[in-house]
């Protein structure tokens, strides 16, 4: 098939680049002129595993292009997928503005009849909207479908080539036909295709995104019982995870979740109910859950350290969660935003999100230094706050920790604050410091050990 795909973000240059992966011929189109040129020269302007040799491989082979409009043959396309952002507005409201200019690009151009798949996430009607803006400008019959995307940044290849389900919100027949064939190489282990109308698929991916978000929030909110009630997340988790109905997945406390969708799509969701008269309880408690973990971790280091005034906290990992360069929303932004209004300052370091923080946190001047390298920046810091699990942070030398943090000042050891549970407490306190966890409690050492 010839296929077009608006936006080259996480989600539209997976995508594209996946169907030109199948065979298909491909054109990415994006409004960012500099994002075309460097794909053009085979540089990917995100960072997701896997992803740059499949873009070169499919350049080389003639299968994918990019530009910055549609050009022919790609007017006579069969579909164009729509996967431009949808970001909040100052009112929580998903902006849906380049959605509708996307379909408007497609009115204009478009020279035969073909689908417009809405892969974006979107407001429930929105879909709808779409047809009716088109039914007014299109010369072709264009058909507007709802394809929400389930991938995940830092497995997003991954998860296109072996999706969990599909899900196609499309009213005609031939809609549904087209686009189960297009994904019907996907499906080989199982067909796993939910189909249903637009708006019930619409309202599918906000549903999906806020109960995950509210089995982390009801985690954190459990951690922070703990922390005070002397009761251990872990031991927690695993008796509420082991009950089948419940699982075990999506049930770790850590330091609120963040990224480009949960967030947003929580209170998109929050604002949809405002909108219908339905209030979203359970998804305001989540955000309101959420926000509130970036206090917590704040206090945490205040436990250890004191007042954070004049104090310096090293956070290691700045994305949203490893594997991943996206600083939307994460977790680092959250905690910084506390620190600075606390009158601390911060030194940071990630693998691949560094310079989109240091972007972030420019207006923060030298209140917020980031390092090329993990130790540097724990030099003279008074704690280190662990907040994402890259690979590269799981075995540290802990005495190097110990060397680079500077002491309390009351005669204690520095701290570290695993904001994701995953060092063991043992190995910390060896090293000569002090450890605190989520959620969990580490018994003081016995008298003689270490
Ligand atoms: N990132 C994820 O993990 C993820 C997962 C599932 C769904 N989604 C949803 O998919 C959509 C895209 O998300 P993303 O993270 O890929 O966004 P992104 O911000 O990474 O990329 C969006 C791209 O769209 C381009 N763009 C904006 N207006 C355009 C237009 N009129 N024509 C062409 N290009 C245009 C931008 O320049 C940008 O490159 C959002 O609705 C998001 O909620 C994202």
């Amino acid at each position: 098939m010839r296929l077009v795909a608006f936006g080259v973000g996480y989600v539209g240059l997976v995508t594209g680049t996946g169907l030109a992966e199948l065979g298909h011929d491909v054109l990415c189109v994006d409004i960012d002129p500099e994002r075309v040129r460097a794909l053009r020269d085979g540089v990917i302007p995100i960072y997701e595993p896997g992803l740059g040799d499949l873009v070169r491989r499919n350049g080389r082979a003639g299968r994918l292009r990019f530009d910055t409009e549609v050009t022919p043959p790609f007017d006579e396309a069969d579909a164009y997928f729509l996967a431009v952002g949808t970001p909040p507005g100052p009112d929580g409201s998903a902006d849906v503005s380049a959605v509708h200019a996307a379909a408007g690009q497609v009115a204009k151009v478009a020279r035969r009849p073909a689908l417009v798949v809405v892969k974006s996430t979107v407001p429930v009607g929105t879909c709808d909207a779409v047809q009716a803006g088109l039914d007014g400008k299109a010369k072709v019959a264009l058909e507007v479908v709802s394809n929400p995307e389930f991938l995940k940044e830092g497995t997003a290849v991954q998860d296109f080539f072996r999706p969990d389900r599909v899900v196609l919100g499309a009213r005609g027949q031939q809609a549904r036909d087209t686009l189960r064939a297009l994904y019907a190489p996907l499906q080989l282990s199982g067909e796993r295709v939910v189909v249903t109308d637009p708006r019930s698929s619409e309202l599918t991916k906000y549903a999906a995104n806020t109960m995950l978000a509210m089995r982390v929030s009801f985690m954190n909110e459990l951690s922070r019982l703990c922390h005070v009630t002397g009761a251990d997340i872990h031991a927690v988790r695993l008796g509420i995870g082991s009950d089948t109905r419940i699982g075990k997945r999506f049930l770790y406390a850590g330091p609120g979740y963040g990224g480009s969708c949960f967030p947003k799509d929580v209170q998109a969701l929050i604002h949809l109910g405002r909108a219908n008269g339905v209030p979203m309880r359970m998804a305001e408690a989540t955000h309101q859950a959420n926000e509130e973990q970036a206090h917590f971790l704040a206090r945490l280091v205040e436990e250890s350290v004191g007042s954070l005034a004049g104090k310096t906290v090293a956070l290691w990992g700045l994305a949203f969660k490893p594997e991943t360069d996206d600083i939307r929303e994460s977790p680092a932004l959250k905690l910084t935003d506390v620190l600075l209004a606390r009158g601390a300052s911060v030194t940071a370091h990630d693998p691949e999100a560094a310079r989109n923080y240091q972007k972030a946190t420019a207006a923060a001047g030298a209140r917020v230094k980031v390092f090329d390298r993990d130790y540097d920046a724990l030099d003279g810091a008074h704690a280190l706050v662990l907040l994402t699990e890259w690979r590269s942070y799981l075995a540290p030398s802990f005495a190097e920790i110990r060397k680079r943090l500077r002491d309390a000042g009351d005669g204690k050891p520095p701290v570290v604050i695993d904001a994701r549970n995953v060092w063991k407490p043992a190995e910390v306190t060896r090293a000569g410091l002090r450890y605190q966890g989520i959620g969990v409690h580490t018994p003081a050492a016995a008298p003689g050990e270490p």
